[in-house]
């Protein structure tokens, strides 16, 4: 009652000041898990794709996905893994045979989804930092700085939120910054404070040898992220590749070398798809400096993980 009397007022006042009042006095969405068959077919079939690294079955998948969530659009889980195909879509773009300009749609879309799955479930830091990498990609293509400014801010919140995953998200996408720029040097410095969480010391930066703090292996809580699992079962090799293709890209190939090595300490290294790739950039590390600085890469082993065609498959694929 009391809502209404101040609409009817504040609409006599002003157009905006109505739809604030109308906005606040509308429910907001709600999340409610799906159960369904065809949500239970989606998702089974998302894991599938993922953990395959099969980018060609990326159509179907979404396919799936968008009408799972079309049959439940409160699904925060749904929402948000329509996010992460989108957003897979347009990172590995290099494994297209021609790269049409409506791959950046993509983003756009997973900026909108992501956003939905944040809204239904905010304490899912996952969805948080990957909105941020969403905001902070499509300001960039459409040369919006101040939708750049806001992602930044959204990857700060996130970090907060999970630091031991979202230092690493966030810094990842800025990996494809100019190797002087301030930003790619915040992205590099949040991947060594990634270590230091991790392994609960301040890690030598000269001598970054990872093979004391194996022990601290785990599955639970927020340290999860530092190692392998399920859902991302060659996290531990993925991290190193690229913050070893940061240093690379920054003329550190020095240091570069030893973080590509801890990648080696993993239990599953000999199963991992994408070692070879690995030690061939250890070869040839003086020479990707200039390669890894180049804006358009024309192959994968000359171009940043994040630009390879392989920046999503090289931690989930199994
Ligand atoms: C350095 C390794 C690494 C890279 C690269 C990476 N991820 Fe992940 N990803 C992780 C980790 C670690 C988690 C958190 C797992 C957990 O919750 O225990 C995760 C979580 C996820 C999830 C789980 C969401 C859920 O509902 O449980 C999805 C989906 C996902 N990533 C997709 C992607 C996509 C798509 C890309 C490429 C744009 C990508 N990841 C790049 C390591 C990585």
């Amino acid at each position: 009652m009391l809502g209404r009397m101040l609409l009817v007022i504040a609409c006599m006042v002003t157009l905006n000041g109505c739809e604030k009042i109308a906005v606040l006095s509308t429910p907001a969405k709600q999340p409610h898990a799906s159960h369904t068959p065809l949500a239970n077919l989606a998702e089974k079939n998302f894991w599938k794709t993922l953990h395959q690294g099969d980018y060609n079955k990326l159509p179907e998948t979404t396919k799936l996905l968008t009408a799972a969530y079309l049959e439940n659009p409160n699904d925060p889980q749904l929402a948000a893994h329509l996010g992460f195909v989108h957003i897979w879509k347009i990172t590995e773009r290099a494994r297209e045979k021609n790269i049409p300009p409506t791959i950046t749609d993509e983003i756009t879309l997973a900026t909108h989804y992501f956003k939905e799955a944040v809204e239904l479930d905010p304490q899912d830091a996952r969805y948080q930092g990957f909105l941020g990498d969403s905001m902070l990609v499509s300001g960039k293509i459409s040369h919006d700085e101040r939708q750049e400014v806001r992602g930044y801010f959204q990857l700060k919140r996130a970090i907060a939120l999970w630091p031991e995953f979202n230092y690493f998200t966030g810094g990842y996408v800025m990996s494809d910054l100019d190797s002087h720029s301030d930003r790619f040097k915040e992205g590099l410095e949040w991947q060594w404070k990634t270590l230091d969480l991790c392994t609960g010391t301040t890690i030598n930066r000269n001598d970054p040898d990872y093979r004391p703090y194996l022990a601290l292996e785990t599955t639970k809580g927020r340290k999860r992220a530092c190692w392998n699992s399920w859902i991302a079962p060659h996290n531990f090799e993925g991290f190193f590749l690229n913050m070893g293709d940061m240093l690379t890209k920054q003329g550190n190939w020095q240091t570069a070398i030893k973080i590509y090595n801890n990648a080696k300490l993993s239990k599953t290294y000999s199963t991992w798809p994408y070692r070879n790739m690995l030690e061939r950039r250890i070869q040839n590390v003086k020479k990707n400096v200039g390669y890894f600085q180049q804006k358009n890469a024309h192959s994968a082993d000359k171009a940043i993980l994040f630009n390879s065609g392989n920046g999503c498959a090289a931690c989930h694929q199994n």
